[in-house]
């Protein structure tokens, strides 16, 4: 594996690649991003990975300082799965200057859920995304990048920006990897207590139970909707957490579902300091 900083030493590195396949990170990797470079392989003649944790996609009191940065065990991982190339740009290969001009998603995608509790969350990734994209597919006829399930919402906003911007790059989503109990994977799984690890899987025992219960009301959704998330939110509260949303809505746009929308449930929560988001296709 190639491991490469700066953009010049990319271009060089995939100049012989026709077309690359992608899978973006922020490092500290688990089983769920070797998943998705292992489901890049196929798809393209030159697999990257990209680590970088992307200051422009935190709140100011949010945890960009701490978050987790495991270079070593990252690098061991991405080689053992034969990935190709690591592009590892540091602040100032990726941001020489103040990032002035910036990607900002369709509001009624970007500001709702995850974008209404961590305004400008979308503007970073879509901005620190299509940086990337431009750094590994520039001169490229096509490109193809991963995306997990798990950040449910970035996946629908980076396809709408490639779609909106005519990108020549095809976006694949992978599959949430859960850990035995059901908890899905995640790199702040780590800021977890003994005691928060094993409370932790109620965020996916709740927003299942949540599931079913619209799937039981389908053909009134929207009369019994507000009711069951309300539901939810108390039932998660009761167990000592503080839930964001926990909320059903159609897949393609997550606004609000009407009978017969194909449906995901999507939800955040705080346990103790550490803030969770999971979701489920039903
Ligand atoms: O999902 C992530 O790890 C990040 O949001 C991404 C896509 C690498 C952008 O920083």
């Amino acid at each position: 594996m190639r491991i490469v900083h700066t953009l010049s030493e990319l271009r060089q590195a995939l100049a012989p690649a026709q077309h690359p396949a992608f899978v973006p990170t922020m490092g500290n990797l688990h089983a769920g991003h070797i998943a998705l470079i292992t489901q890049a392989q196929p798809l393209g003649d030159c697999t990257v990975a990209s680590i970088f944790v992307n200051r422009l996609q935190f709140l100011p009191h949010e945890d960009f300082d701490s978050y987790p940065r495991t270079w070593e065990c990252d690098c061991a991982q991405l080689q053992a799965a034969g990935c190709d190339v690591l592009f590892a740009p540091r602040e100032h290969d990726l941001y020489p200057e103040p990032q002035a001009v910036k990607v900002h998603a369709d509001p009624a995608l970007a500001d709702i859920l995850e974008g209404h509790f961590r305004p400008g969350f979308f503007t970073g990734v879509s901005t620190v995304v299509m940086k990337l994209f431009m750094a590994v597919f520039a001169g490229k006829a096509q490109g193809t990048a991963v995306f997990g399930k798990k950040d449910y919402q970035q996946l629908m906003v980076i396809r709408q920006m490639v779609r909106q911007f005519a990108l020549p790059i095809t976006i694949e989503s992978g599959e949430t990897r859960r850990a035995a109990d059901g908890l899905a994977l995640s790199s702040r799984n780590g800021y977890l207590s003994e005691a928060e690890r094993a409370e932790a899987l109620h965020l996916s025992l709740t927003l299942r139970a949540l599931g079913r219960d619209a799937l039981a009301a389908a053909n009134a959704l929207e009369a019994h909707l507000p009711a069951l998330e309300a539901q939810a939110m108390a039932s998660l509260s009761q167990r000592g957490w503080q839930p964001d949303y926990l909320t059903v809505r159609r897949r393609h746009d997550l606004q609000t579902p009407k009978a017969g929308d194909a449906l995901v449930v999507l939800g955040a929560a705080r346990l103790g300091s550490t803030r969770l988001i999971d979701n489920f296709e039903i």
